[in-house]
């Protein structure tokens, strides 16, 4: 019969097969090539982020675990940066200009977006999510994740700069909290003189981003700006501005704050003053659970109030935070979408908050009965939050920034006198402005 008969018309190199027998072995070939198809296309797609080492943390428990149990197909790797934002900025920003980079998300502090968008590096999150769903979250928060009308950044978790006292040592001295940066000289002097405590107030001042973030918050207190986002006006060089700096030298002139506060970030001011050294710091709202674990020697005595100020002038909270954007260059903006939308989601940022202590970026969760049995200042964070001072949403921020880092390091250490430190970095400024 025909089909078992050898192929005629085969190589004479290959062994002679009948026309069963290659109906056998293509049958074979294509089952092999159906199942590797089946398994590679099973496999998880991984989405790449990263962002500092403690932030990661976390995540890594909480929402990523959950995230990945719901979406078997995608995993998440999050990549841990160095403790600082302009470190892990620089990290992306390289990645992003010698291409390929292996990021997908983008985990952005609420600074970056206009730099990042601008260089276009980010897609276009504007038809993902409607005007509708952008109302649960604070205003300011989405409107820095603009550039030029389109979005770029959903937020994950709000910030904003706090005040915290050690309640128990006013209480026993018979002190109310200080509203006005001469009350916390005053207090904290007193407090120093009677060895209550031995430090006053501590805050950030080591050249990195975090001494902007504090800065802008002693300049609104004196009624002062850095750079108007609108007319690029700049403040630098303006009796208020030297005023805040001159506020900032004598904590450190009068011993208020420690000498070393200039090489401090938030951790090293953390460590100080949850170990029962300091009776003022300015930080983040995530002090607030670690000043309270069960370990703390300072637990149950810290009180939070608005940022000190000058008399009649307003209170500075900066805004701070950290979103999600979607890289161009990623593989999968599909899972990645997804990722952002479980991330930003009511339930996983619950979540997110009881483990964290972080803030959420929704704004029905600040007043959760859940989260206010909690944490009951977080209907407070609101209020201040919604009032915070933004540093000024420009592409050029990261320059910005680090000139007033530089100039403003060489005032408080006594490099340079502050006129001339703010006047060389209102100049700088200006001629990067192009104003
Ligand atoms: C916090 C804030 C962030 C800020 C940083 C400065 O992480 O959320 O916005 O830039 O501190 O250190």
């Amino acid at each position: 019969m025909l089909y078992r008969q050898p192929l005629k018309k085969l190589p004479k190199f290959l062994p002679k097969f009948t026309f069963w027998q290659l109906g056998v072995f293509l049958s074979l070939l294509l089952g092999i090539v159906l199942f590797a198809w089946t398994v590679l296309s099973q496999q998880p797609i991984t989405l790449n982020l990263l962002m500092t080492a403690p932030d990661a943390q976390p995540w890594k428990q909480g929402m990523v675990k959950e995230f990945e149990a719901q979406n078997p197909g995608i995993r998440i790797n999050i990549i841990e940066g160095p403790n600082a934002t302009n470190l892990v900025e620089d990290l992306y920003t390289s990645a992003f200009i010698l291409g390929d980079s292996p990021y997908d998300l983008v985990n952005m502090d609420v600074i970056w977006a206009p730099k990042f968008a601008a260089a276009g590096w980010l897609l276009d999150l504007s038809d993902r999510i409607s005007p509708e769903e952008l109302k649960a979250f604070s205003p300011k928060d989405i409107e820095a994740g603009r550039y030029e009308g389109r979005l770029y950044r959903i937020p994950v978790r709000s910030d904003v700069g706090v005040f915290y006292y050690r309640q128990d040592l006013l209480a026993a001295a018979g002190y109310e909290p200080p509203e006005t940066f001469a009350d916390l000289l005053k207090i904290s002097q007193a407090l120093q003189k009677d060895k209550k405590i031995p430090l006053g107030y501590l805050w950030q001042g080591k050249q990195y981003e975090g001494l902007s973030a504090m800065f802008v918050e002693v300049l609104e207190g004196f009624g002062g700006f850095w750079v108007n986002p609108e007319t690029l006006e700049v403040g630098l060089d303006r009796a208020e501005t030297l005023q805040a700096i001159e506020f900032l030298r004598s904590t450190i002139k009068e011993g208020v704050s420690p000498a070393g506060v200039t090489t401090y970030q938030e951790d090293e001011t953390l460590n100080l003053f949850k170990s029962g050294q300091a009776a003022f710091i300015r930080s983040w709202p995530y002090l607030w659970p670690i000043a309270n674990e069960e370990s703390s020697p300072i637990k149950g005595k810290v009180g939070i109030k608005p940022m000190v100020r000058a008399p009649s002038k307003n209170s500075g909270a900066c805004l701070g935070g950290w979103g999600l954007g979607i890289a161009k260059s990623s593989q999968h903006p599909a899972e990645a979408w997804k990722a952002i939308q479980f991330f930003t989601s009511k339930e996983a940022q619950k979540q997110f908050i009881f483990q964290a202590g972080y803030v959420p970026s929704r704004r029905e969760l600040f007043t959760d009965p859940d989260v206010v049995a909690k944490y009951s200042h977080y209907p407070q964070l609101l209020e201040v939050g919604d009032s915070a001072v933004l540093r000024p949403p420009l592409a050029q921020y990261a320059q910005v920034s680090d000139i007033l880092q530089r100039y403003l390091s060489a005032a408080l250490t006594n490099q340079m006198t502050p006129e001339k430190a703010m006047k060389a970095a209102a100049a700088e400024t200006r001629r990067l402005l192009g104003t």
